[in-house]
């Protein structure tokens, strides 16, 4: 954060609250670059995961079925889609409560939205749940994977549902929290407006 350089612009008081806007500023900027970031965090590993599953139900596995893939080959596919998927569902967790905290913190919560995101995190864990497993390596694993075609299923229809309220929420936003000095300054301005 660049150092503030007081400006000496008249009696302390104008200095004191030039110097509090200032600052209110700096904290939007770093907020605001945060939000940006865990926001990238969030979308591309979605776009990793589901992606890679849509991938894995409509090209890779089909097609190792029909020409009878080797299981070295499979092996060596899912050790490497076992790291991305471990590492996709950290950055989801994490991001995922930071925008929770987020949300809560600057905006009003209503029961819809609650309702919404339960059900998305809800729908998210039991994803990751079964992602891991279909792409785990246990005896658990493997009978999941007799199954393969059906789970590939499940997840790509939980997925899309995830993506699906994911949109909602953003198209139908909530409601932000008005500062209490903002609010005033609201009033003044509109009030300011109407006798001007
Ligand atoms: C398979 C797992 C998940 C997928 C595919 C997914 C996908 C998405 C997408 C595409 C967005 C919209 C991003 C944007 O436009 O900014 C989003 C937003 C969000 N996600 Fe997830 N997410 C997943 C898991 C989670 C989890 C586990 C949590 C919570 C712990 C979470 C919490 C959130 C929140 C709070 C938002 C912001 C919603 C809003 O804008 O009001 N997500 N998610």
């Amino acid at each position: 954060m660049v150092p503030f350089r007081p400006l000496n612009i008249g009696p302390p008081s104008i200095c004191g609250s030039y110097r509090i806007r200032y600052e209110r500023k700096c904290k939007m900027e770093v907020q605001q670059i945060l939000a940006l970031v865990f926001r990238w965090i969030h979308i591309i590993p979605s776009m990793i995961l589901v992606g890679g599953t849509i991938f894995l139900r409509c090209s890779l596995v089909p097609a190792a079925n029909e020409v009878g893939g080797s299981d070295e080959v499979r092996e060596a596919i899912r050790r490497r889609w076992a790291k991305l998927v471990m590492l996709s569902v950290l950055l989801l967790l994490v991001s995922g409560v930071y925008n929770f905290h987020l949300k809560a913190v600057n905006y009003k919560m209503d029961g819809t939205y609650l309702a919404l995101i339960a059900i998305k995190v809800l729908l998210a864990l039991a994803v990751f749940y079964l992602v891991a497993v279909v792409s785990g390596r246990s005896s658990m694993a493997r009978r999941f994977r007799e199954k393969e075609i059906f789970w590939l299923n499940v997840l790509c229809l939980a997925m899309i549902g995830i993506v699906c309220i994911a949109g909602y929420v953003k198209v139908f936003p909530i409601p932000e929290k008005v500062e209490p000095v903002e609010q005033a300054r609201l009033v003044v301005d509109s009030y300011e407006d109407a006798t001007q």
